[in-house]
């Protein structure tokens, strides 16, 4: 996720830019830039880190009168944070800024370099501004060139495009990712979202995918994808810019689960080819003389270790174990040298995680580090990295973190199957199809939310919650719990479904919750009995399954699919869902929970 800005106008337009960044920091702050058009003359500065480097750099810069910019702020998926790959990006007439992923670049990268295009930079993005140079050679005239440029793009863009000898224009395109315009008198302006544009227009344009168009002065031209005019419409904008910051959600946590099937898209785009799974910053003999998986991380990302070790050992057949950052750093573990080190963390800098893949590292280990933040110290560290691209995560209570790593570990247990020749191309075709499926069991529909909302009520005391599940939906069971018991303080426990019986049933009363979680697709029949052996002792039973289920004191229905997969992430959209609902009814502060930090950088 990053964040996008532009301005046409007479007023200072460094400052309008650098005020509507500030105000989208939180999309990305790895690095920012932007770039003024004054009389066909390009002005670009790009700081790496927060914004505050970048109005540093910009300082002495100072602008007076008419003039056009664009900006970014960016949360890096291709290519290191570094000035070079900071937006804005230039060809030899134009330059661009973009959020969302081309996945295609690779593709047309390589055509461009065969005509001679020189790239400075290892994102995506810069093909955008060199194919449209290239089109430029041929076409009518400059939106012919653009329009054409926009046709051949795959993946998903918000972007904004100034041209040195058009200075009263600016050309966009929106796909996937959000482009809002606005106006007053003489002035025009563009965000990724409301709060930059709040307080200096009343009504906005809120672009639909696939249009596309330009400014000329302040006459707005809009097409879409099928190449006919659209008629603006607008909207008023919000006043509130707290609420506009949470785009209306009453917590960041909230937004953030709302986002999940956006940020799981972006999480496949381009990794997800016709007939197989690429990552493109892990090359195949990275994994030569591989044959032990260790994972390592803490909390919610233990959780995604634990669920994808099924993964990894049913579908890729290779040894896992799987490791508490905390544990494995102090318990001098027998380390062999064929074994993979994969540290899992939404942060990169969770102490514990970070000390143990120190200490593998010295161990003479492979390391790969599967991460939401570009650059941070885990990153850095690890030999190669893949990002999760789930963007900034504000809750405390990790969410859309967890989905991202969890698809993108499902997608690694599939490419080490491919390298390793252990899946049927029949199998493995099954399998992208269910992964491009996952965005639709994340879309939270109100049907589905206000019966958790209302359900909630029901679960404000008791003396504890076990959450149960087997197979991968025993780690899901153990992060439900989780999430009910940060930010909710109820005491909550996940649990294997058919160890209850070694223990913990005796604990089984009407104030005992059981959240079950009952797949149609794997061991259901054992499920459903351990689930019956709880009510029969009485404890007050939820369940969350396709299947009717008699017994249950709740019932909380997800859709029916074909495989577990599909079930896992409905179901955690549940347990999240009730999980919050349970934490607002008792007015605690989701966001920021009591005792907790977002990121635990210390023992
Ligand atoms: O940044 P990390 O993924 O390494 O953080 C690890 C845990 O601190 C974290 O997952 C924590 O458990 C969650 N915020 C809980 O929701």
């Amino acid at each position: 996720m990053c964040g996008i800005v532009g301005y046409l106008g007479k007023n200072n337009s460094k400052k309008i830019l650098l005020e509507g960044l500030k105000e989208l920091e939180y999309r990305g702050y790895d690095s920012a830039g932007i770039t003024i058009l004054q009389e066909k003359k390009f002005q670009m500065f790009k700081a790496v880190g927060k914004l505050t480097n970048l109005i540093k750099k910009s300082k002495n810069f100072d602008i007076n009168g008419f003039s056009v910019g664009i900006g970014h702020t960016r949360w890096a998926t291709h290519g290191k944070p570094t000035e070079n790959n900071a937006h804005p990006h230039q060809g030899e007439l134009t330059h661009i800024v973009h959020n969302g992923i081309i996945e295609n670049y690779q593709e047309l990268k390589k055509n461009l370099l065969k005509k001679g295009y020189k790239f400075s930079s290892q994102t995506d993005t810069e093909v955008i501004v060199h194919l449209f140079e290239e089109n430029l050679k041929t076409a009518q005239d400059t939106f012919s060139a653009f329009n054409k440029t926009i046709f051949q793009l795959k993946g998903a863009y918000a972007l904004l495009l100034i041209k040195r000898d058009e200075p009263n224009r600016i050309y966009f395109a929106k796909e996937g990712s959000p482009l809002i315009y606005g106006k007053k008198n003489d002035e025009v302006f563009f965000s990724s979202s409301d709060t930059p544009l709040i307080g200096k227009v009343d009504e906005v344009i809120y672009f639909q995918d696939g249009e596309f168009g330009y400014i000329q002065n302040n006459e707005i031209k809009i097409f879409a994808e099928n190449g006919d005019e659209v008629e603006p419409k607008y909207s008023t904008l919000p006043k509130d810019k707290n609420l506009a910051q949470k785009n209306g959600f009453r917590y960041f946590m909230e937004k953030e689960i709302y986002e999940q099937s956006q940020v799981i898209s972006d999480a496949i785009m381009g990794r997800v080819q016709d007939k197989n799974i690429f990552f493109d910053e892990v090359e195949k003999s990275f994994f030569d003389g591989i044959d032990e998986i260790k994972l390592c991380a803490c909390g919610t990302s233990y959780h995604t270790a634990l669920a994808s070790s099924y993964l990894f050992e049913r579908i890729s057949k290779i040894r896992v174990s799987v490791e508490f950052g905390s544990e494995f750093r102090y318990r001098e573990p027998f380390l062999t040298k064929n074994t993979l080190f994969v540290s899992i963390s939404q942060s990169g800098e969770t102490a514990d995680t970070l000390a143990s893949l120190k200490m593998a590292k010295k161990h003479g280990l492979k390391t790969l580090a599967i991460c939401n933040v570009d650059n941070s110290s885990i990153v850095r560290l690890s030999d190669r990295a893949i990002l999760t691209r789930a963007g900034i995560e504000k809750g405390v209570a990790s969410t859309k973190a967890f989905a991202t790593q969890m698809v993108v570990l499902y997608m690694l247990s599939l490419y080490i199957a491919q390298i390793r020749n252990k899946i049927s191309q029949k199998k493995l075709s099954k399998e992208l199809e269910i992964i491009r499926e996952i965005p639709n069991t994340l879309i939270v529909t109100s049907s589905l939310h206000e019966k958790i909302k209302r359900l909630s009520k029901r679960y404000l005391h008791g003396h504890g919650f076990f959450f149960i599940g087997r197979d991968i939906f025993y780690p899901l069971a153990l992060e439900g719990a989780l999430k009910l018991k940060e930010i909710s303080y109820l005491h909550a426990e996940g649990y294997p479904a058919g160890e209850m019986k070694h223990g913990p049933i005796a604990l089984a009363d009407p104030e005992l919750f059981t959240i079950a979680l009952l797949p149609k697709n794997i061991l259901y029949e054992k499920t459903k009995s351990n689930i019956e052996e709880l009510g029969a002792r009485d404890s007050t039973i939820c369940v969350i399954s396709s299947e009717n289920f008699e017994l249950a004191d709740d019932f909380i229905k997800i859709k029916s699919y074909d495989h577990p997969i599909l079930e896992f992430f409905e179901m955690m959209l549940v347990v999240q869902l009730l999980s919050m609902e349970v934490a607002i009814r008792l007015e605690n502060d989701v966001d920021m929970p009591r005792n907790l930090a977002k990121s635990v950088t210390v023992e």
